[in-house]
């Protein structure tokens, strides 16, 4: 089946997406890091890392379809948050929109008939899912712990141990 415009649109979109992801997570990794933060810090750069590997799960895609893909500009990412709290708020409203976009995604190669694009994309679909819940764990420890110096060290020391490993590569 030929490679519908309209797919391969949405499809660029969200690369460029999942490079303002990684962007933006890079940048709060940074932030981290200059608090101090180096657990946290860890667990943004792989979350980074994630990101870019989501971008070029969807670039090979289009190439392996025929299509082109076409690199739009990097938005800037925010540098400067109030702490830790509302980095971790920010980054999950920030993965519930990323989970509205491949939805979108979803229901474009859907109504293209596009069925190898959605069956794709439902490996993004469960992977949204997990993210996002990782994400509210976070948000909940960050919340039992409030101002208690010695469980946040404990947390970084967790979350330091988070290591890259590239899901796409063993996915369809
Ligand atoms: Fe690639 Fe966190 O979505």
């Amino acid at each position: 089946m030929r490679f519908k415009q309209s797919v391969q649109d949405v499809l660029n979109k969200q690369i460029n997406a999942e490079f303002w992801s990684a962007y933006l997570y890079l940048s709060m990794s940074a932030y981290l890091s200059d608090q101090g933060l180096n657990g946290f810090a860890n667990w943004m750069r792989v979350q980074y890392q994630e990101e870019v590997s989501h971008a070029l799960k969807i670039y090979d895609y289009i190439i392996s379809r025929g299509g082109r893909v076409l690199l739009d500009p990097i938005e800037p990412v925010e540098r400067e948050w109030s702490g830790i709290k509302e980095i971790f708020d920010s980054t999950y409203e920030h993965e519930c929109k990323v989970t509205d976009m491949i939805y979108n995604c979803y229901e474009v190669a859907v109504s293209e008939k596009d069925h190898a694009t959605a069956n794709m994309l439902q490996w993004f679909i469960d992977e949204q899912a997990e993210e996002e819940e990782n994400v509210l764990a976070i948000i909940d420890q960050l919340k039992l712990i409030e101002d208690n110096k010695a469980a946040l060290y404990m947390l970084d020391k967790e979350l330091s141990t988070r290591v890259f490993v590239d899901a796409t590569k063993t996915a369809n």
